[in-house]
């Protein structure tokens, strides 16, 4: 785990007074950072503790995929929240944390090239580069945790051939020697900054952050097999479509699966 510094990270998140990154458990394998964080979260951790891994053998991304996590090659992290929400209300989250992936990695990427793929990626170069895993703990109608997990691909320069057309990493895009230490603090950094901004300012300041890089906006689509055309992102973090008939409406993460012929 050489680019995976412990004390370095902790003297950072001291130093800048950041309230995301500590406690922090590095461990070398895990079989999911979501499922280590969520252990955690029962067990009273308190909000802005992160879990990182150098690998982990049951990775995973929405909808149950399997998230690709060999060792070494990408940070694997689950950051435990405790925001006051109601539980129907922290999906948009996820778009907080894209741009929070943004903001961290955008030093290392020269050009326009990044972009938040409605509702969990992020795009370099319309390849995936980042996925989001949000999972919500209930306790009536709040949310006791959230759990963040974020998967960004950071020296990976070959992926299985499943992926490979639709995948990509830092050191693929051109990145010079980037070190997933360095890129954990700039992302407490950032999501700390891009969480409370959707605290504060509602899903909307989310949304107007992210209008300049919504990857969506304008492309055809398939929503469950029909054509659509995205309009962009609602206020309340929903997708705004046009259908086939003309009719507009806005859709949520978990009512549809989304093809854009294969880019991500
Ligand atoms: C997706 O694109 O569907 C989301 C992928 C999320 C992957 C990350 S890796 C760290 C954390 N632990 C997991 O098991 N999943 C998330």
């Amino acid at each position: 785990m050489s680019d995976l510094d412990r004390a370095r990270i902790e003297a950072a998140i001291v130093s800048k007074e950041l309230s995301l990154g500590l406690p922090l458990s590095i461990v070398s394998e895990t079989e999911s950072t979501n499922d280590d964080a969520k252990v955690a979260a029962r067990n009273g951790i308190e909000t802005g503790a992160a879990f990182i891994a150098d690998s982990q053998t049951k990775g995973r991304g929405r909808r149950g995929q399997p998230w690709h996590s060999p060792k070494g090659a990408s940070l694997y992290v689950s950051f435990v929240l405790r925001p006051p929400l109601l539980a129907r209300d922290t999906p948009p989250l996820a778009l907080a944390a894209g741009l929070a992936v943004v903001d961290a990695v955008m030093p290392s990427i020269q050009g326009d090239r990044l972009r938040v793929k409605w509702p969990n990626d992020v795009l370099l170069d319309g390849k995936k580069l980042a996925g989001i895993l949000i999972e919500t703990s209930i306790a009536g109608e709040r949310a006791s945790s959230v759990i963040v997990g974020i998967g960004l691909n950071v020296h990976t320069r070959e992926f299985p051939s499943e992926i490979s057309k639709v995948a990509t990493s830092l050191v693929m895009g051109g990145a010079a020697s980037p070190r997933r230490d360095e890129l954990f603090i700039a992302l407490c950094q950032a999501l700390e900054r891009r969480v409370r901004e959707q605290l504060e300012g509602g899903v909307k300041a989310t949304v107007e952050a992210l209008a300049k890089i919504d990857y969506l906006a304008g492309k055809a689509l398939t929503i469950e097999g029909k054509s659509a055309l995205a309009l962009g992102i609602a206020e309340d973090g929903r997708l705004r479509i046009r259908d086939a008939d003309g009719e507009e409406r806005a859709v949520s993460a978990g009512e549809v699966t989304i093809g854009t012929g294969g880019a991500a």
